[in-house]
């Protein structure tokens, strides 16, 4: 399938990308400093939106990762979360940020905030660069969102559709026929 057979637009531009998350680092570096954060990247998606951030911090942070399935192939939540890879770290009583590329039905960040919990993390907050709010089953606060959007499958700066189009530089919106 090639890529413009299956991206209808363009939602945000790389550029615009960049600009809000310049926003979101300084809020970010001043709510932290002289706190100590373990930044914490939910694989597979997140992976961008975690690496640009944390190169534009002005505070000095620890970074590690999880990996969760929820969606397998389709475009749907299942429902059940699984945690494929763990932190290697032990986040009890650190201040942890979870970094997701988007907050859907909130079920894959309500399960990761209760589990570092569980684990007496001192704080967990999280950000998320995109939200659907119309779409959320789990009411979760996330404290730093990039953009909110409507429900369309988004596609692109990370994010794939049965682990395709993850390399494009900006947020497309998925064509619907490639999926309905
Ligand atoms: P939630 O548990 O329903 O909130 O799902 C969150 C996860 O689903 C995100 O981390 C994404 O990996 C994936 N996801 C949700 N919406 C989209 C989308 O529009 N495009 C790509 N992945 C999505
Ligand atoms: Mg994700």
């Amino acid at each position: 399938m090639k890529t413009h057979d299956c991206v209808q637009s363009v939602l945000i531009s790389a550029q615009e990308i960049q600009q809000r998350i310049a926003e979101l680092a300084q809020q970010i570096s001043q709510d932290y400093r002289n706190k100590g954060l373990l930044v914490v990247g939910v694989l597979k998606g997140g992976w961008m939106y975690l690496a640009d951030l944390v190169r534009q911090l002005s505070i000095d942070v620890e970074v590690d990762f999880v990996s969760v399935s929820s969606y397998g192939r389709g475009t749907k939540s299942s429902g059940k979360v699984n945690l494929l890879r763990d932190l290697t770290t032990d986040c009890g009583g650190r201040n942890v940020l979870i970094v997701e590329d988007i907050i859907d039905s909130g079920i894959t960040l309500s399960h990761l905030k209760d589990l570092f919990l569980k684990r007496y993390a001192n704080t967990v907050e999280i950000t998320a660069l995109l939200s659907k709010p119309s779409r959320r089953k789990i009411d979760i606060p996330v404290k730093y969102v990039g953009f909110e959007i409507p429900d369309e499958f988004v596609v692109g700066y990370g994010m794939d559709y049965a682990e395709n189009l993850r390399g494009l530089q900006d947020v497309c919106v998925l064509k619907r026929e490639v999926y309905e």
